[in-house]
C-alpha cells in the first residue's frame, strides 16, 4: 500500500486492509538488545519477529544505523508497509548528560528545563528515535525510594510546571518535526509513592491524595501535549495501574481528553499475574480493556490476544468478561492508537524521516555549554560561613571519593552516556584556578561488601581501595595538613539511586561520615560538596561542614559546574525541590504534611508528634530553600484587597532587595493554607512562584495573581465520585525565600 499518499486518512484505509494477526503486531513493543534483562520475560528474537511483521515499536536502538536496518526489516516484513517507531530512555539527557532530574528541579528554571529537554530531542532524534520515555514525573516524599533521582521531587506544582517544560522542549509544536521526539509522560500514576520506600511496591492513599499530589503533573503533561503516558508498576488503591481502566480509560483519558498513546513498563502486563489478576490470558485481557495499547516487553499480547479475539473472556474470580466481539473491538481501538501515534510523527508518510543526513546531532560543544550551566543551577548552597566562594588563589586539597570521579557523575539512567565525556571535579578546580589542588581519596564509598556487590549488579562503577581505612585517612588528612581550604567531594554511588535501589538508610555512607568528621576535627575550612541521586539526611554532617553545596549526580558538566560554584565563576541559585530529611529515619517527609490535633512542639511535650530519638529542633533543610552568596531582603507582603469575591483577581505585592554586593537569583515562593476547610488540608502548598535575577544592591517590585480557584479540593470518597469545592472564608498567603521561611497575610473569599 502507498503510504506516502496525502489523500484519505491513511489510519482508516490500514484498519480496513489489516489481518488481526497484523493487528495485534502493532501492539508489541519490543527491546532492540539482548541488554540487562530488568523484567519478568527474556525477549524472543527480534528479527524473527521483524520477518513476521510481528512488531509495532522497538526501543534501546542506540545507533541511527541500527534503527535504519530494523526499519528496513521491518517494512519488508510488513504485507502494508506499516513502519516500526522508536523509542528510547533519555532520562536526564541522552549522549550529553544533563543533572538527575531532582537536580535540574532544583533549579526552579523552566526555561532551562525546556531547553535540556530540546537539546536531548535534537540528538536523540538525529539517532532515529522518535519517542523518550521522558518527562518521569512522579512525585515523592520518600528518600528511601531510589527513583526520586529521576523525578520532579515533593510538590505537585512545581512538579506540574516541569511536565509542562519538559513537554515544550521535546516537542515543540509538533512531536514529527525536525529535532523534536514524542514526550512519554511516566509514571502513570503515584508510582512514587510506594509502601516503605521500596521500588515497585503498592501505594495505598487517599483519593484526595491522588487526585491533589500524583495527577497534577500528568495533567499538565497532557494539556502540554504530551503524545504518550507509561503506565506504573505499582497496584494504586489495591487495583494494579496495568489493569487500572478507571485511571487509564477514566481519568486520563476521559477526564483529562488526552487522546494519545498509552504504553506498559517492562514486561507490565505479565506482571499482573504476580500481583494477583489472574493468568494469561485473563491478565491480557484486563490489561487491554485497561487501555493499555501496547505491550513492553513481554509479548503476552501477541501470544494470548488471537485465542482471545475467538473466544473471549470470563474470569468470574477475576470480575472480567468480554465477548470475542468486544475483545476485538479493543484491539481495534488499541491499534488504531498505535496507528494514530505514528501518523503524528508523520512515519506514515516517510517511514526514514528521521534517518535522513540532514538530521545532524546538535553541536556537542553547545550541549556542554548547556550542561554546565544546568549543573550550576541545579546544585543547592545549603550552608556558607563566609567561606564561598573561594578565592582562585587558595591552596585547595580536594579530598574524597568523588574528588576525580567520572563515572558516577552520570547518575542513574544516563544509558548513552559516556564516563569519558565527563571532566571530573579536580581537572575542572584546575581548569578555573590555574593549579591543580593536592587529591585524596580519603574514603571508601561504602564499608559493607555485600553491599558493594549489590550496587555492582547494576554496573560496576564503585571501586574501593583495599587499603585500610586508618591508612586512606590518614593520607588525607596529609593532604589536608598542606592546604588552606579542604574541600570534600562526598555522596552516593550512581548505583544507590535509581530503579530497584532503595534504601532502608537515606544517609552519607558511614565511610564518609567518618571521613567528613576527621577533615572537620582539622580546624581547616571546610566545604563540603554532596554528590547523590536522592535527598540525603546529612546528620552531624552539616555542622562540621563551613560551607555545604547539594550537588546531586551532575551529568558530564557536573563537576564543572560545582567548580563554577565554588570559586564564583556562576552564582548560587538552586532551590530544594525535596525535603532533605533530618534524619534517614524521618521519611517520608515533606513540607505539605496536614497539621494534627497535636503539634509539635506543642504545650503537652510529652504528647507530641515526633520521635523521641530526634530533636525537633534538629538542622532542618525544608522545601524550597537555598542561599545565594549575599542576603535578599523580602520587604511587607501587600494585597490589593483583603476581602474578594471568587470571581476577582486579587495581588499580592512584595519587593525585593539584593542588599549584597554580588549578584543574586532569587526564587520568591507563595504559599497558601486553608485554617477552616471541610477536610484537613496541608499545612500549606505552593500556588505559585518566580524566578528573579538581582544585580547587587538591586530592588525589585513583584506582583502575583491569586484567583478563587487556586483553594479548590476535592471531597473524594471513590475516584468516581470526586467533587471538587472550594469554601468561602479566611485564607492565608505565605510568602518568602522557602516553605519555612515566610511572612503571612490573610484574605477572606466572601463567596
Ligand atoms: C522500566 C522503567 O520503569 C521505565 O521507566 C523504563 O522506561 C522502562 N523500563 C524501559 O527501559
Amino acid at each position: 500500500m502507498d503510504l506516502s499518499s496525502k489523500d484519505s486518512d491513511k489510519v482508516d484505509t490500514l484498519m480496513g486492509l489489516m489481518t488481526l494477526t497484523e493487528k495485534i503486531g502493532q501492539l508489541n513493543l519490543m527491546a532492540a538488545g539482548e541488554g540487562l534483562l530488568t523484567g519478568a520475560r527474556q525477549p524472543t528474537s527480534l528479527a524473527e519477529r521483524l520477518a513476521d511483521g510481528q512488531v509495532g515499536a522497538i526501543f534501546g536502538t542506540k545507533s541511527l544505523a541500527t534503527a535504519r536496518a530494523m526499519q528496513e526489516r521491518a517494512l519488508a516484513g510488513s504485507r502494508l508497509g506499516i513502519p516500526l517507531f522508536f523509542a528510547e530512555d533519555v532520562i536526564h539527557g541522552h549522549r550529553t548528560v544533563f543533572p538527575l532530574n531532582i537536580g535540574l528541579a532544583c533549579s526552579w528554571d523552566m526555561d532551562l528545563i525546556a531547553a535540556t529537554s530540546a537539546f536531548a530531542a535534537a540528538e536523540a532524534a538525529a539517532e532515529g528515535l522518535h519517542q523518550v520515555y521522558a518527562p518521569m514525573i512522579d512525585i515523592s516524599r520518600d528518600a528511601r525510594w531510589g527513583r526520586v533521582a529521576e523525578g520532579p521531587g515533593e510538590d505537585p506544582l512545581l512538579a506540574a510546571r516541569i511536565a509542562t517544560a519538559a513537554v515544550r522542549g521535546f516537542q515543540g509544536n509538533d512531536p514529527g518535526g525536525k529535532g523534536r521526539v514524542a514526550a512519554c509522560l511516566k509514571h502513570f500514576v503515584a508510582y512514587g509513592a510506594p509502601d516503605s520506600g521500596r521500588d515497585y511496591d503498592n501505594a495505598s492513599l487517599a483519593w484526595e491524595d491522588l487526585l491533589t499530589i500524583y495527577l497534577p503533573p500528568f495533567a499538565a503533561g497532557v494539556a502540554a501535549g504530551a503524545a504518550s503516558v507509561m503506565v506504573a508498576f505499582n497496584a494504586v488503591n489495591k487495583l494494579p495501574m496495568h489493569a487500572n481502566a478507571p485511571l487509564i480509560e477514566g481519568w486520563l483519558r476521559a477526564g483529562t481528553g488526552f487522546d494519545g498513546l498509552v504504553v506498559s513498563d517492562y514486561t507490565g502486563v505479565a506482571e499482573l499475574t504476580a500481583h494477583g489478576l489472574g493468568r494469561a490470558p485473563v491478565a491480557v485481557a484486563r490489561a487491554l480493556h485497561a487501555g493499555v495499547d501496547m505491550d513492553m516487553v513481554g509479548e503476552d499480547y501477541l501470544r494470548e490476544l488471537p485465542g482471545l479475539a475467538e473466544t473471549g473472556v470470563a474470569a468470574p474470580d477475576a470480575g472480567i468478561a468480554l465477548s470475542a466481539v468486544e475483545i476485538t473491538a479493543l484491539i481495534d481501538r488499541a491499534c488504531r492508537r498505535v496507528l494514530r501515534f505514528k501518523q503524528k510523527l508523520g512515519l506514515l508518510e516517510d517511514p526514514f524521516r528521521r534517518m535522513e543526513r540532514a538530521a545532524r546531532p546538535p553541536a556537542r560543544a553547545k550541549g556542554r555549554a548547556l550542561a554546565r550551566k544546568a549543573a550550576a543551577r541545579a546544585a543547592v548552597l545549603l550552608k556558607n560561613d563566609g567561606l564561598l566562594p573561594l578565592s582562585p588563589k587558595a591552596r585547595v586539597a580536594l579530598i574524597g571519593p568523588f574528588a576525580a570521579d567520572r563515572a558516577n557523575m552520570l547518575g542513574t539512567w544516563a544509558v548513552s552516556g559516556r564516563a569519558d565525556d565527563v571532566t571530573p571535579l579536580h581537572e575542572a578546580v584546575a581548569a578555573l584556578t590555574g593549579r591543580l589542588p593536592a587529591l585524596a581519596w580519603g574514603a571508601n564509598i561504602v564499608d559493607e561488601s555485600w553491599l558493594v556487590e549489590r550496587l555492582n549488579v547494576h554496573g560496576v562503577t564503585v571501586q574501593q581501595d583495599p587499603r585500610p581505612e586508618a591508612e586512606i585517612l590518614a593520607e588525607a588528612l596529609a593532604a589536608a595538613a598542606a592546604a588552606e581550604v579542604i574541600v570534600a567531594a562526598v555522596g552516593e554511588a550512581k548505583e544507590h539511586a535509581g530503579e530497584s535501589s532503595s534504601r532502608l538508610s537515606p544517609d552519607l555512607p558511614a565511610p564518609q561520615q567518618r571521613l567528613v568528621a576527621a577533615l572537620a576535627q582539622t580546624g581547616k575550612p571546610l566545604v563540603v560538596v554532596v554528590f547523590a541521586g536522592r535527598p540525603l539526611a546529612l546528620g552531624a554532617v552539616a555542622e562540621q561542614a563551613d560551607a555545604l553545596l547539594y550537588a546531586w549526580h551532575g551529568g558530564v558538566a557536573g563537576p564543572e559546574g560545582v567548580a563554577d560554584l565554588l570559586f564564583g565563576a556562576a552564582i548560587p541559585s538552586g532551590r530544594l525541590a525535596v525535603t532533605l530529611p533530618a534524619h534517614p529515619g524521618e521519611v517520608p517527609s515533606t513540607y505539605a504534611a496536614e497539621p494534627t490535633g497535636r503539634p509539635s512542639p506543642g504545650r503537652f511535650a510529652k504528647f507530641r508528634t515526633g520521635w523521641l530519638d530526634l530533636p525537633d529542633d534538629a538542622p532542618r533543610f525544608p522545601f524550597g530553600f537555598g542561599l545565594n552568596f549575599g542576603d535578599v531582603l523580602y520587604g511587607p507582603p501587600r494585597l490589593s484587597r483583603s476581602r474578594a469575591r471568587a470571581g476577582q483577581t486579587v495581588t499580592l505585592q512584595i519587593e525585593i532587595t539584593n542588599t549584597s554586593a554580588r549578584a543574586a537569583i532569587e526564587t520568591v515562593q507563595l504559599y497558601a493554607s486553608d485554617p477552616v476547610a471541610r477536610i484537613t488540608r496541608p499545612r500549606r502548598w505552593l500556588i505559585d512562584f518566580r524566578q528573579v535575577p538581582l544585580g547587587p544592591g538591586e530592588s525589585r517590585v513583584l506582583r502575583f495573581r491569586v484567583t478563587a480557584d487556586q483553594f479548590s479540593y476535592p471531597l473524594a470518597p471513590s475516584l468516581q465520585d470526586a467533587e471538587w469545592v472550594r469554601d468561602p472564608g479566611e485564607i492565608h498567603l505565605h510568602i518568602g525565600a522557602n516553605s519555612r521561611d515566610t511572612q503571612r497575610t490573610e484574605l477572606t473569599w466572601m463567596d
